[in-house]
């Protein structure tokens, strides 16, 4: 096993991947520029967090990852190359390779190498790309007095739930929150909330978690899933429903999640402070609340994840596919 390694956050190019069938250096890993990935965004990708419980690493919710991924193949009708099983394997193996206790893993499966030409070619194998990279911890000022966001309309196209590559909607939503100087763009669509340009958002008025229902409009979050399931076993209330833009200023609290952002508040909204009076502009009481049962929640997952495949080691998965 490699050295585990704290301090590399900004070591990410020293990653070893897996690029079809190959593990190699990040540095050495190539796809050619015919790749459809390249020319045409043609792939769906996964981001995976993983953090180190009881001294071993595990990345959260990685079945439910896997179960999007398929999603999103069938929805752009890219045959899977890799069984559910393989795909936890190289997950597991893609960790175990890499020295950092904390990590995003990244998954890309595009619909491979061909002449360009806009229908899908025949008979070409899928591109399949694993890597991580050092996942710095959330900072605790981000936890403590929570991110500033603004809103946009949402322009993007109408297949968001599909996790696909083709992300130039998202990165202009994205770079429209930096140059405003705030940390994400909320986007709204016809009067109501959509989603955050890498994150899902939900409202909380009257101690009622409010989040979108699922849609072509945007990404079913295995983070947001995860809130309102860990919402439920403590009892408070997740309605699933349209979220009216006017929610937004009216609502008591709101929230970002993704798997690398975790969960954070949203403190002001285009420049106006987000709540009412006492808690106006800071993390509400229900954040706090929610956001140590989601680190509790994570402990939990983690250790499913050990007892289930903690005893495969890369040998033990080598020899199973040499078998
Ligand atoms: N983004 N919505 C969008 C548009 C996203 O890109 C993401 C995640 C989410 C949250 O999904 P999840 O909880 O499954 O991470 C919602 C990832 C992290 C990314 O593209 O880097």
């Amino acid at each position: 096993m490699v050295e585990l390694r704290n301090d590399l956050a900004s070591d990410w190019q020293q990653a070893t991947c897996y690029l079809n069938g190959e593990w190699t250096a990040l540095a050495d890993a190539k796809v050619s520029v015919l790749d459809r990935g390249f020319i045409f965004g043609d792939g769906v990708y996964e981001v995976i967090a993983v953090d180190t419980v009881d001294g071993i690493r595990a990345p959260f919710r990685a079945h439910a990852h896997f179960a999007r991924l398929q999603r999103s193949l069938d929805a752009v009708r890219i045959d899977n190359p890799l069984a559910v099983e393989q795909w936890l394997d190289l997950t597991a193996e893609v960790i175990e390779r890499n020295p950092w206790p904390r990590q995003l893993v990244y998954v890309q499966v595009t619909r491979g190498v061909a002449k360009r030409d806009h229908p899908f070619p025949a008979g070409v194998a899928p591109t399949v790309f694993v890597s991580t990279s050092p996942w710095p911890s959330i900072p605790s000022e981000q936890i403590e007095q929570g991110v500033a966001a603004v809103t946009h309309a949402d322009e993007r196209w109408l297949h968001c739930d599909i996790k696909s590559t083709s992300l130039l909607g998202n990165v202009l939503m994205k770079q429209y929150a930096v140059d405003n100087g705030a940390s994400e763009t909320v986007m709204l669509r016809d009067g109501f909330l959509t989603e955050g340009s890498s994150t899902n958002v939900s409202v909380i008025k009257d101690g009622v978690i409010s989040t979108p229902p699922k849609s072509v409009q945007l990404l079913p979050g295995i983070t947001v899933d995860g809130i309102a399931h860990i919402a439920q076993q403590h009892g408070v209330k997740v309605d699933v429903r349209p979220v009216a833009a006017s929610e937004l200023k009216t609502a008591d609290e709101i929230w970002l999640c993704s798997s690398g952002r975790e969960l954070l508040a949203i403190v002001s909204l285009d420049g106006a402070a987000v709540g009412a009076a006492a808690s106006a502009g800071k993390p509400g009481p229900m954040y706090r609340r929610m956001h140590q049962w989601f680190q509790q929640a994570k402990r939990e997952d983690a250790r499913d994840w050990i007892s289930q495949r903690g005893a495969r080691s890369i040998e033990t998965r080598a020899s199973e596919r040499v078998a």
